[in-house]
């Protein structure tokens, strides 16, 4: 794939990563695989901002060799030191030793204590500005946007802002702007990106946006690092962060399950049934057949939430034991959840998840239910009531 000019003499040489499944060491599936963006900005000086995933390094270097030989390379912006945005570094460094590097004071502690090289260093605050010849850049610090590292850059003349892994999505596309590809599709991973990477840092979130928005930068394109570049509309992605980082959700139900032999799957569905019928939508997951960066991604929408397992053990399921764990990482605020579940003798499971919903920071809406073996009729009839009195609650 050739670079893509994406303004006068700004270009994409990231690559396409279109086979990469499971991500962040397996916390995150890539359905749609993923890209690492780079940009190249030829001016009267030539930076690079971000580079790519270490495995990737000749193909970036190629790309950039397609417009100018590396040893050109005047700047070498890292506006994150995770490696999949700085792994090919070893690697360029190596063709363009005097090109100095600019990001945050972590950004170089982090970068020197991944490859241990000592790279020309220039830490950079918000504010600082570097002069290319006809452009600039700007750096913003913006520490757990989503490391203590992370920073953007942005280019007045051009309207750019590149805020690395900021209004990303992992989505392998030969397409590289939000124009040309599937919108629904392009939402979705947006959505998923937030809920299971961005969703614990909101708060932060927000106040790095309305400092933005303050300063009333003029954006007409956002390049994030990874997915797609958003240039038809920048503000949808924007204005669906501000909604995401505010804890904003809709009157929606997401039930998740594991069962061992069938009831709590029964209770679910019933418990479903009272949900629907009260006019509220509602999506029902069993845990072992789902994939778990979907599920969060349809939880960040969804105002309530009901947890179900089997007991095992006088607690819950082990997969939905890690599933909770990881729910409980991301402390959802503004919503609500009960539990309910089934057991053989000594119950446990309802009781064990409660806790952990507490320990979340969600709002226990009710009491659980839970019932021996396989629900009844009438036990069956409860947890249609369940589901109609978690509704109203909402
Ligand atoms: Fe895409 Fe935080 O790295």
């Amino acid at each position: 794939m050739k670079p893509s000019e994406i303004k006068k003499s700004i270009y994409w040489v990231g690559v396409v990563d279109w086979t990469v499944k499971s991500f962040h060491g397996h916390t995150y599936t890539t359905q749609r695989g993923s890209t690492y963006n780079s940009y190249l900005i030829v001016d009267e000086k030539i930076a690079l901002v971000d580079t790519v995933y270490g495995p990737f390094a000749d193909e970036l270097i190629k790309k950039i060799r397609d417009i100018v030989p590396p040893e050109k390379i005047d700047y070498v912006i890292a506006n994150h030191v995770e490696t999949d945005h700085s792994g090919a570094m070893p690697a360029l460094m190596k063709l363009c030793p005097k090109a100095k590097v600019y990001g945050t004071a972590k950004c170089k502690e982090g970068l020197y204590k991944n490859y241990y090289e000592n790279w020309d260093f220039q830490v950079v605050k918000t504010g600082d500005v570097l002069k290319l010849g006809k452009r600039t850049l700007t750096f913003l610090e913006a520490p757990m946007i989503h490391w203590p590292d992370s920073m953007f850059t942005y280019c007045p003349e051009e309207k750019l802002l590149l805020p690395n892994d900021a209004f990303g999505q992992h989505y392998a596309s030969s397409e590289r702007f939000d124009d040309e590809v599937d919108q629904a599709g392009l939402m979705d991973e947006a959505t998923k990106y937030y809920a299971n990477i961005l969703w614990p840092l909101s708060s932060m979130i927000l106040r790095k946006l309305e400092e933005v928005i303050k300063m009333g930068i003029p954006i007409d394109m956002i390049a994030p690092s990874h997915g797609i570049i958003w240039r038809k509309d920048p503000m949808k992605i924007v204005n669906a962060y501000l909604s995401w980082a505010k804890n904003e959700s809709a009157k929606k139900v997401v039930i998740v399950y594991e069962t061992m032999w069938g009831a709590t799957a029964k209770m679910a569905r019933s418990i479903a049934a009272g949900i629907a019928d009260s006019g509220v939508s509602v999506k029902i997951f069993d845990v072992n057949q789902s994939d778990r960066t979907e599920v969060i991604g349809h939880m960040l929408g969804a105002k309530g939430y009901l947890v179900g397992s089997s007991t095992h053990d006088n607690g819950m399921l082990p997969t939905m034991a890690g599933f909770m764990d990881f729910l409980n990482g991301l402390k959802p605020k503004q919503r609500m959840a009960a539990a309910f579940g089934s057991y053989g003798w000594a119950g446990g499971a309802a009781a064990n998840i409660e806790k952990i919903i507490k320990d979340a920071g969600i709002a226990l809406a009710m009491p659980s239910i839970s019932f021996k073996y396989l629900p009844d009729e009438s036990e069956m009839r409860k947890c249609y009531e369940f589901g109609k009195e978690f509704a109203a609650k909402l």
